[in-house]
C-alpha cells in the first residue's frame, strides 16, 4: 500500500481521544468513520467537535465552508461493520482493557479489507500485546496522540516484533498528513519515549518533595525557568489528571512490589480524597481562582 491509497479511515471509541483524532483527520482531507457502542456519547463528540471548529472560525483560523466539508467527511456510527467497511486504515482508541482491545481487534481484523493497517492509541499497551488477535500482525502498530489531539503536534508511532517497516513508515507519513509530527520507536517498550520520560522526571519531582528538599511549587519553578518547560511536573500532574499518574504507579508497584515504585504520599492523599486536578477544581493547585494557588499539602 501507498500513501496515497489511504483515503478511508476508521476511528473506534469516540472519547477524548477517538473524537478529535477523527476530526483532525477529516480536517484534512479524509473520509472518516467514527464508531462507538454508546450513541450518547458519539453525539457527546459531535458536539465537542463543532465547539472546537467554531471557535477556530470565530478566531479567524478555519472557514465555516472548511468546518462543513470537514464535518461532512465524518461519519458517526455504532455499527462497526459500517465503520470499517473499505477501510484503509483503523485506529482504535477505546478503554484501556485489554480484553476489550483483543475484541475490537479480531473485530476490525475480519471487518476491514485485508490491505487495511490495524493501530492503537493505546497509553500502555503495545501492539504485540493486540497483535494475536489478527491474522495480520505485520500490519498492527501503535499511533500514539496526545491529549488534546486537535492541538498535540506529536504522534508516538511503535513498531513490534512483528510490525513491518512499512507498516511505521506509512504510519508515520500518515501522522503528517494530518498535520502532525510523528517519532517512530523501532522498539515496543513500556510508556513509549514521552512518558518515560516523564516518568524519570516526575519521580525525581516526587522525590525531592517527599524528601523535604523543596516545595512542590518550587520545583514547578525550576523546571519552567530553569529548563524552559512551559508547566513544571506538578501542574501538569493536575492538566492531565492525578488518577492517571496514581493509577499508571499502583500498576508497576503492584507488578514489582518495590517501596521506590509505590506512588507519593503527597499524590496518594488527593488522589484519595478526590482531588484529581484541573479536572475537579483542585489538585496540587486550587484552581477556583485565577491565578491558581498552591495547596496546603
Ligand atoms: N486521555 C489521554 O490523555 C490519552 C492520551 C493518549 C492515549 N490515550 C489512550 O486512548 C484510548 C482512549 O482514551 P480516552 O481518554 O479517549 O478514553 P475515554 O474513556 O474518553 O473514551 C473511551 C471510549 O471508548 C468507548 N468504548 C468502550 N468500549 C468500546 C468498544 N468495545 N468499541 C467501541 N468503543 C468502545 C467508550 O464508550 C468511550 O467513549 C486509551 O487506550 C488511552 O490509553 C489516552
Amino acid at each position: 500500500m501507498k500513501i496515497d491509497d489511504i483515503r478511508k479511515i476508521c476511528v473506534t471509541g469516540a472519547g477524548q481521544m477517538g473524537s478529535q483524532i477523527a476530526m483532525q483527520a477529516a480536517l484534512h482531507g479524509f473520509t472518516v468513520s467514527l464508531h462507538d457502542i454508546s450513541a450518547e456519547q458519539l453525539e457527546k463528540a459531535m458536539a465537542g467537535n463543532r465547539h472546537q471548529l467554531g471557535r477556530r472560525v470565530e478566531k479567524g483560523k478555519l472557514s465555516q465552508d472548511e468546518v462543513d466539508a470537514a464535518l461532512a467527511r465524518l461519519r458517526a456510527t455504532t455499527d462497526l461493520a459500517e465503520a470499517a467497511q473499505g477501510a484503509d486504515f483503523a485506529l482504535e482508541a477505546i478503554v484501556e482493557i485489554l480484553d476489550e482491545k483483543l475484541k475490537v481487534f479480531r473485530e476490525l481484523d475480519r471487518l476491514t479489507p485485508e490491505h487495511a493497517i490495524l493501530a492503537t492509541n493505546s497509553s500502555y499497551l503495545g501492539n504485540s500485546q493486540v497483535a494475536p488477535a489478527t491474522g495480520r500482525p505485520e500490519k498492527v502498530v501503535n499511533m500514539h496522540f496526545f491529549f488534546p489531539p486537535l492541538v498535540m503536534k506529536l504522534v508516538e508511532v511503535v513498531k513490534g516484533e512483528k510490525t513491518s517497516e512499512e507498516t511505521a513508515l506509512l504510519t508515520a507519513e500518515l501522522a503528517r498528513r494530518i498535520g502532525k509530527v510523528p517519532v517512530v520507536l523501532h522498539k515496543e517498550l513500556p510508556g513509549f519515549l514521552v512518558n518515560r520520560i516523564l516518568r524519570a522526571i516526575s519521580n525525581e519531582a516526587y522525590f525531592l518533595l517527599e524528601n523535604g528538599v523543596a516545595s512542590f511549587t518550587d520545583v514547578d519553578l525550576a523546571c519552567e525557568l530553569g529548563l524552559n518547560h512551559p508547566m513544571g511536573p506538578f501542574k501538569l500532574g493536575d492538566f492531565s489528571g492525578l488518577d492517571i499518574g496514581y493509577n499508571a504507579r499502583m500498576e508497576v508497584y503492584n507488578k514489582t512490589g518495590k517501596e521506590e515504585d509505590r506512588p507519593a504520599a503527597s499524590l496518594e492523599r488527593r488522589v484519595k480524597r478526590g482531588d484529581l486536578g484541573r479536572k475537579t477544581g483542585r489538585g496540587f493547585y486550587d484552581y477556583s481562582s485565577t491565578p491558581p494557588t498552591p495547596t496546603e499539602e
